[in-house]
């Protein structure tokens, strides 16, 4: 999604905003632009694709303002060109946005009538024109800032730079992320303490609603109402949280090849390992025990973590899960009882729709337990109950260490679910433990199929289409490993129950088709078995994922056999992944494709 900086400096800005904004590419985004003062006037320069653009544009005619904004665009309303980059300017001002004006139509209606003319086709504009009128009309800034929010609809955060105002930067947000980074004679606005981190841990965050005057020595929080409020400075950790790419060739591979030390840190964090017991750092909702359900909600692939967790909720807590996709979750006429507990699942804690489900479920009156990986997010905020991932920062788009951690976090609230129900009996935790230590260690296992999965990754960027089967957690593990492929390398691929497989697309069958099946050894891969060999029987070429001895077992031959290590069958998902991973990165990485941020997609979608 866009990302959003702003510096009042004491010597030039430019240099310092692009390196924020790199620190924001994670995002996700495909133009860029900066706007500064100088000599006291507006001047910008904006750019289709990468920040490398920007600064080749920068190079031929630099910015020596001491205060600017800069942003990364993700595009929303409007193609991805230099006209549509933020920020948006006319003679009164500059700003930059991130999120969406819902009602930017109507608005772009009425001021036209008033004979504005507009040049780009996002949104965002209606802010500049909005803004320039009041001041045109005579306001000072703050004041046409303070009458143009309140006629904005939708969720958003904003940062405006005004002509001939050499000590003053406006923040606004409502439903997207906005931090103020204090420093020494220096001020700063991001979209998150990542892209300050560099310059101060000092940071505040807006609240939703909230606006904010910036000056070098001073900065002034407002409602939107327009009362004065105070907001709390807080020490950000994100300099710790800096990262490169190590000796990888891209953060997607450090990322995959961090998980065993990841997973194990999470763990770590609530198994009591000698005792072979779960040991939550917080304590479960006092009625849990009286619960007959579970509400779960998230996106993409925090969305297949949690189905993979609705299995062991169900068997180990003996709780039933009601999971959807957040942005259906939302528009359903779901009924919740008082009381009752929600699980939002996200990475960045910032994902509009899950954030959306988050506060439905809190105005019914039910309790949050948001399972996040940035603890300083939006979503942790607002939850009653923080179960972190402590994958670190994920930088490359595709989720993978997150979605690992996620699933090692899930497994552990269903087993303490189970133990505070009282339908999980100390000896079946204690083996339940013994299977989820191993994960670590089978995890860096199935890091070492790396290069036969290279190998046959060559074959499989020749495909078309690829299907992904697997039955129990390993069917929600083939719908991540089909959206893997996706993203990466712009395959089409698709996530089946092996069990559906003739209930429809078998018919995709032929000599053509890669069949990726997931099959550990659990009590249901006899089952896949059969299906493997439905696939066979119609020329099929089957790539397996199993133990060693799984295809012959099966009695088919495949075009390939990823084997893993032998393991226990209950939380076989986390290791699975790792291959499924390999595989599409390895596939997008052979195609030539940019694994680390792939087109049209986010980092962290705030909007809808
Ligand atoms: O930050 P979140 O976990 O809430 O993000 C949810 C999805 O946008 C995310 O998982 C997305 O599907 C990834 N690109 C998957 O690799």
């Amino acid at each position: 999604m866009c990302g959003i900086v702003g510096i009042l400096g004491e010597g030039p800005v430019a240099p310092q905003i692009v390196d924020a904004l790199r620190r924001l590419e994670y995002r996700g985004y495909d133009s860029a632009g900066i706007a500064t003062l100088e000599g006291g006037r507006l001047a910008r320069r904006r750019a289709q694709g990468k920040l490398r653009n920007l600064e080749l544009k920068l190079d031929e005619s630099p910015l020596r303002g001491a205060i600017g904004i800069g942003h990364t665009r993700w595009a929303t309303h409007g193609r991805p060109t230099e006209n549509n980059a933020h920020p948006h300017a006319n003679r009164r001002l500059a700003v930059v946005h991130n999120g969406i004006i819902e009602n930017f139509r109507e608005l772009r209606d009425e001021l036209k009538a008033k004979g504005h003319g507009f040049a780009t086709e996002t949104d965002t504009e209606v802010v500049a024109h909005l803004v320039g009128d009041a001041i045109e009309a005579g306001r000072r800034p703050a004041e046409a800032v303070a009458s143009a929010l309140p006629r904005l609809k939708g969720a958003f955060a904003l940062a405006f730079l005004f002509n001939g105002e050499k000590d003053l930067l406006i923040g606004a947000c409502q439903g997207a992320p906005l931090a103020i980074g204090h420093g020494e004679g220096e001020m700063y606005l991001g979209s998150d303490a990542l892209a300050l981190a560099p310059f101060t841990d000092a940071i505040t965050y807006l609240e939703d609603g909230d606006w904010a005057l910036v000056r070098r020595r001073s900065v002034e929080f407002r409602r939107v109402s327009g009362e004065l409020i105070k907001r709390q400075k807080q020490r950000s950790q994100a300099g710790a949280l800096l990262v490169d790419r190590g000796n990888h060739r891209h953060f997607m591979a450090k990322e995959m090849h961090e998980q065993p030390e990841v997973v194990g840190r999470t763990l770590a964090h609530y198994l009591d390992m000698a005792a072979g017991e779960v040991r939550l750092p917080f304590a479960l909702p006092k009625n849990i025990g009286k619960l007959s359900r579970l509400t779960l909600v998230a996106c993409g692939t925090a969305y297949y973590a949690g189905l993979i967790g609705k299995y062991w909720f169900e068997r180990f807590a003996q709780l039933a899960v009601d999971i959807d996709v957040a942005s259906e979750f939302r528009y359903r006429d779901v009924p919740m009882q008082a009381g009752g507990l929600t699980i939002a699942v996200s990475q960045s804690g910032e994902t509009a729709d899950t954030l959306a489900c988050l506060r439905h479920a809190r105005r019914h009156g039910q309790r949050v337990l948001s399972i996040l990986n940035v603890a300083t997010s939006t979503m942790a905020r607002e939850s009653d109950i923080v179960a972190p991932t402590l994958a670190g920062p994920e930088i490359g788009v595709a989720s993978t260490k997150a979605f690992t951690c996620q699933l090692a976090v899930l497994a552990c609230l269903a087993m303490a679910m189970g133990r505070a129900r009282g339908v999980l009996d100390p000896q079946r935790e204690a083996e339940l433990v013994s299977q989820l230590i191993a994960v670590p260690g089978l995890m860096a296992e199935a890091l070492k199929r790396e290069h036969a999965i290279e190998l046959l990754a060559r074959d499989l960027a020749k495909s078309r289409d690829v299907l992904y089967l697997g039955r129990g957690t390993s069917f929600p593990l083939a719908l991540e490993g089909a959206l893997k492929l996706k993203e990466l390398s712009y395959i089409h691929a698709e996530g089946y129950a092996a069990g559906e497989l003739k209930h429809g697309p078998i018919a995709l069958i032929d000599e053509a088709l890669p069949v990726i099946v997931i099959a550990p050894s659990d009590p249901v891969r006899e089952k896949t078995a059969s299906n493997m060999q439905e696939v066979a029987a119609r020329g099929g070429r089957i790539i397996l994922i199993g133990e060693a001895g799984a295809a012959q077992e099966a009695q088919v031959e495949t075009m390939a056999t990823i084997a893993m290590p032998d393991m226990g069958a209950e939380f076989a998902a986390i290791p699975y992944a790792v291959p499924a991973q390999l595989i599409a990165y390895h596939t997008a990485v052979f195609m030539g494709k940019d694994v680390d941020q792939p087109r049209n997609l986010a980092k962290s979608v705030t909007v809808e």
